[in-house]
């Protein structure tokens, strides 16, 4: 099938992971897509490549259009290998010679990924490069995700060329934000969670900077999935508030059990927190991916983790939850732990430990029951429920 035109003389030639459900720790249920674009202009330009067991695929797509050898110079907005990985063979086929613009942190980091001698172009925040009719502008986004991503803007025709902001691992035969809708917002929650989050602050500052900028957006193109065409406002109105990280009246459980007693705990929590009038998740941290519990993490504003205590330590999962969280910087938290335990009972301290290292505010010391909860132990988590539920709708909205 011939690559999808996505405005005059720009297409379209990335390719779609349909069966990726594994994304470097991320589950992606519904696969993803790598994005890569062709302008034909008087220099035929290139912007980012795809994974490299994709690369005979995007120079399939890139041959339907034109012949790869007359590409004059390629992008390269984001060095992550899902975007790069095809460029060793990219610059074989249309020429090592050929020039290669990039962030200058993007130069050193496709050197250090690949140690290829290529024409590096390292270009300016703000830079402009004229290709015949058009003219594409860099805009650094330093750590948004990684040191050396970058935006490129087609400013005659309003394009915004986002590489992984904005996106969602999303693989589908829609290829544009009106062609589906809510589910692709969820997808784009979820990116934003597990992918964005850490750089919530610097994310409102770049909004802050495109809206000075006046940059207008016909089209936003990101790297992975759909095309925001019909609404790119939209898109980015919810970045700004997940960036914000206004929470919701919303509380999640985020537990694991051996014998359920736990789970019993756990169940108590979420009932009591149901009869303050407060949205409730619970979270089986093996019924749920870290990366879906991370979406609902996102706009609550409790978060209740509960652990069997193993071996002295923590239930395994509960410890990679509670990585993982961490190093995506979570804001605006309130939070508790709970757990069940045969005779040491480490995990409740440990997890309230943990909480606190990230900047959680503690509302309760945590509830410990031996073995089995009785209904003394259940009226506990009932009353560790209804506290954080009072907490979260007592709680002021950051500033
Ligand atoms: Fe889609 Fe940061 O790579």
């Amino acid at each position: 099938m011939k690559p999808l035109e996505i405005a005059k003389g720009i297409f379209d030639v990335g390719v779609t992971d349909w069966n990726i459900r594994d994304f470097h720790g991320y589950s992606t249920d519904m696969g993803t897509s790598y994005n890569a674009f062709l302008i034909l202009d008087d220099k035929i330009t290139l912007i980012d490549t795809v994974k490299k067991e994709f690369a005979d695929q995007l120079l399939h797509n890139i041959s339907q259009i034109v012949d790869p050898a007359r590409i004059d110079m390629v992008i390269s907005n984001h060095t992550e290998m899902d975007h790069s990985g095809a460029l060793p063979r990219v610059m074989h086929k249309i020429g090592e010679d050929k020039p290669l613009y990039c962030s200058k942190m993007g130069q050193k980091n496709l050197s250090l990924h690949f140690s290829q001698k290529w024409n590096y172009q390292a270009v300016e925040n703000g830079e402009t490069l004229p290709i015949g009719k058009r003219t594409l502008q860099f805009l650094e986004t330093r750590m948004l995700h990684w040191p050396d991503s970058m935006f490129t803007y087609l400013a005659e025709d309003k394009i915004l060329f986002s590489s992984d902001a904005f996106g969602q691992h999303y693989a589908g035969p829609e290829k544009f934000d009106d062609q589906l809708d809510a589910q692709i917002m969820h997808q784009a929650k979820k990116y934003y969670a597990n992918i964005l989050l850490l750089y919530a602050a610097k994310t409102l500052k770049l909004l802050e900077k495109v809206t000075e900028l006046k940059l207008e957006f016909k089209m936003i193109c990101p790297d992975h999935g759909i095309l925001w065409r019909k609404d790119p406002a939209r898109i980015i109105k919810a970045y700004a508030e997940w960036s914000a990280q206004k929470p919701g009246r919303k509380a999640v459980v985020i537990y694991d059990t051996m014998w359920q007693s736990t789970e019993k705990m756990a169940d108590a929590v979420v009932q009591g927190i149901k009869e303050q009038g407060v949205e409730v998740k619970p979270l089986h941290l093996r019924r749920n991916h870290r990366s879906d519990i991370m979406t609902e993490v996102l706009d609550a504003k409790a978060v209740v983790v509960g652990s069997p205590t193993l071996n002295n330590c923590l239930f395994p999962t509960i410890s990679d939850f509670l990585t993982y969280m961490k190093g995506l910087k979570p804001r605006h938290k309130i939070a508790a732990a709970f757990g069940s335990y045969g005779w040491s009972g480490e995990a409740v301290k440990m997890i309230s430990t943990e909480l606190e290292a990230m900047d959680f505010a503690l509302v309760d010391p945590g509830v410990r029951i031996q073995y089995v909860p009785d209904q003394a132990g259940i009226d506990a988590c009932l009353a560790l429920g209804r506290k954080i539920g009072a907490a979260v709708s007592a709680a002021e909205t950051p500033a």
